[in-house]
């Protein structure tokens, strides 16, 4: 028999990208608007009063003036951190050693990486988001532990076992080889399955021997379907550091283009001080860079060039970059992408955060109709988000004159409170 459900509320959907197109030509909001579910998938988007009289049927959930959203989709954490995350003090590499890399050597405990891994997915639910893109540790225990959690909730999640073979503890390095094993096993057992992807996963090149970054190249050539995910251009000094481990190196970029690493579907975290020949490879190869802006700020990291790439067309997501991220919440990750083009003298219009948070993720993850889309034929993963749900907020969207400055108040000063429910795969899993 088929599921039915319908939503209604004001709706927020985007017909194409704000950062090619006037904003106001791509962003559809509906007053009092409705969204048709069928089987877990969306089925329509339109007016309340058409869609309920059209399928009269249909049990209802009315969300009044809360505004019904795509899910947000992460395009870049760690769940490995999630325990450590607001961990204090220290700039990347210091804060890899002393905080991160003793707690993701528990990760081979099964029943602790099962424990983080629902709770990482428990916690993203609860802020709205409901894909995300991680990095496991180098367990294969991490990697089944995370696709279980998701599997368990319903949610579409990207996900690999982190390569490590050097300037990494024992207990968290692996070799080429078993890199290479282990990675095209665990890609064989979930890669496709439900609604797991599977992202081969070099850490980043200072943690790679060529030999690894060979194999891993190998591997993505035998899988070409899979994405690829990594870290580039973070921080000057592991810049610095990456040029001492490949002098022969034309730049950071060049250590992965070596090695086959360079890729239509491969995805870049934090790409902040890329150099031109880098931005036009990235271009050429239609890759994805993954902006994560409170992590930028956190760890001291620079100022992302959202704008400039994006709006040269290149694909780019929003991400949390959980726990070198400073918040769980995509809402907190718009505001402080909002800030950073503030402090490159750029204002973000809200319109091109909602998208990042959800078509640009999508489409930086190549998922684009799938997720992240309020819209026909696209999973239903949706988040309702009540845009008075502080004091704070409410008294400013009280006096909002249209839909853009009632949304904004929730995008700078919102967080879990103001999640409302959350739909995954057409199932209600908050709310
Ligand atoms: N570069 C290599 N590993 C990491 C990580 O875990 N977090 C961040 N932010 N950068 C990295
Ligand atoms: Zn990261």
């Amino acid at each position: 028999m088929t599921q039915q459900h319908l939503l209604l509320g004001q709706t927020l959907a985007f017909s194409g990208d704000p950062f090619q197109t006037a904003w106001e030509d791509v962003t559809h909001h509906t007053r009092r608007g409705a969204v048709l579910i069928e089987d877990g998938r969306i089925a329509a988007v339109g007016q309340a009063e058409v869609l309920r009289a059209a399928n009269p049927q249909v049990p209802v959930t009315d969300y009044g003036d809360a505004l019904i959203t795509a899910g947000f989709v992460d395009a870049h954490m760690h769940y490995p951190q999630t325990a450590m995350i607001a961990s204090w003090g220290k700039q990347l590499i210091d804060w890899l050693n002393t905080y991160t890399f003793p707690e993701e050597s528990k990760f081979g405990d099964p029943a602790y990486a099962a424990d983080i891994a629902g709770r990482t997915c428990d916690l993203a639910l609860a802020h709205g988001t409901t894909t995300l893109t991680s990095f496991c540790t180098i367990h294969p225990e991490s990697v089944d532990a995370f696709f279980g959690a998701a599997a368990d909730r319903g949610m579409a999640v990207v996900a690999g076992k982190t390569c490590m073979d050097r300037n990494a503890p024992d207990t968290l390095r692996d070799t080429a080889q078993t890199a290479y094993d282990d990675s095209k096993r665990l890609l064989q057992k979930w890669h496709g399955v439900g609604r797991a992807t599977y992202a081969i996963t070099p850490r980043f090149s200072p943690t790679s021997t060529p030999e690894q970054l060979e194999a891993l190249g190998a591997l993505w050539a035998e899988f070409p379907d899979c994405p690829m995910q990594t870290h580039l251009s973070e921080q000057v000094p592991e810049i610095d550091w990456v040029k001492r481990l490949f002098p022969e190196a034309r730049d950071y970029l060049d250590t992965y283009e070596k090695f086959g690493l360079l890729g239509t579907k491969g995805l870049y975290g934090h790409a902040i001080w890329l150099e031109d020949r880098e931005k036009a490879r990235l271009a050429e190869y239609d890759c994805s860079l993954v902006h994560c802006p409170t992590s930028n700020t956190f760890i001291g990291s620079g100022l992302f060039d959202l704008m400039g790439l994006a709006s040269a067309g290149m694909r780019v997501g929003l991400a949390t970059d959980t726990g070198g991220g400073s918040s769980f919440s995509m809402l907190h990750t718009m505001a402080a992408a909002y800030e950073i083009g503030q402090l490159r003298g750029i204002a973000v219009h809200p319109a091109q955060l909602m998208w990042l948070a959800t078509e640009g993720s999508a489409r930086a993850l190549h998922m684009s109709g799938e997720i992240g889309h309020l819209g026909t034929g696209a999973a239903a993963d949706i988040t309702v988000l009540d845009l008075g749900s502080t004091p704070a907020i409410k008294q400013r969207t009280d006096r909002a004159e249209h839909i853009w400055d009632a949304v904004f108040p929730t995008i700078m000063m919102g967080d879990d409170r103001a999640v409302r429910a959350v739909w995954v795969a057409g199932e209600k899993r908050l709310g």
